[in-house]
């Protein structure tokens, strides 16, 4: 195993509750699995995996503040649904502070809360293993969606923003334009594939 992500393991597991700390090596080997499956760089899927929740256990002002310090630019969908923003900053820590210089492992951390259209293989797998690992329990359509992850990721993708994007309706939420922008997207591909358009 690479000394990277054994000194990520040991920094992480201090940082986090031990429910988000089982909840990220859980997603790391799910990516690892979903990488074998579609032919992806498995260290890369270790390490987004990793290091996806690295900003999850500060809270959402502190997050706000500690992106303002940075210079990092906030959207006003961010500020309304702060939620989103440990992918944000998730992906600013992965590259300052641990150092990593994969732009494809940066953008699978960034973009995993909420997706965007045309996701890269290695952000649509830290994107669907965060949703499915086995120690999810609450999600909405877990079955239906962990039974598509292995045969069809795009497929998956729109179930997921589809179930995510019902739920957060239901609950009379904000929803951050990027994940109605990825939703948009997959849906189109949901309807050709279906051949509905
Ligand atoms: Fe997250
Ligand atoms: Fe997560």
């Amino acid at each position: 195993m690479k000394e990277v992500i054994l000194d990520l393991r040991n920094e992480l597991r201090g940082k986090l509750s031990p429910q988000r700390y089982e909840h990220t090596i859980s997603v790391s080997f799910i990516c690892t699995a979903l990488a074998m499956r579609y032919g992806s760089d498995l260290y890369h899927a270790e390490l987004a995996g990793l290091l996806h929740d690295c900003a999850k256990h500060l809270g959402d002002g502190e997050i706000i503040k500690k992106c303002q310090k940075q210079g990092i630019q906030l959207t006003d969908d961010e500020r309304k649904a702060p939620a989103v923003l440990h992918a944000k900053y998730g992906a600013w820590l992965a590259q300052y502070k641990y150092g990593i210089e994969e732009d494809e492992v940066i953008n699978a951390i960034r973009w995993h809360t909420t997706g965007r259209p045309e996701m890269s293989i290695l952000e649509k797998i830290v994107f669907v293993a965060d949703y499915i690992e086995p120690r999810r329990d609450k999600a909405a359509g877990l079955s239906v969606v962990r039974s598509i992850a292995f045969k069809d990721l795009d497929e998956c993708i729109y179930l997921i923003l589809k179930n995510t994007l019902d739920y957060l309706k239901g609950k009379n939420c904000f929803v951050d334009s990027m994940s109605l922008e990825a939703y948009a997207y997959y849906e189109q591909i949901h309807k050709e594939m279906k051949g509905e358009q």
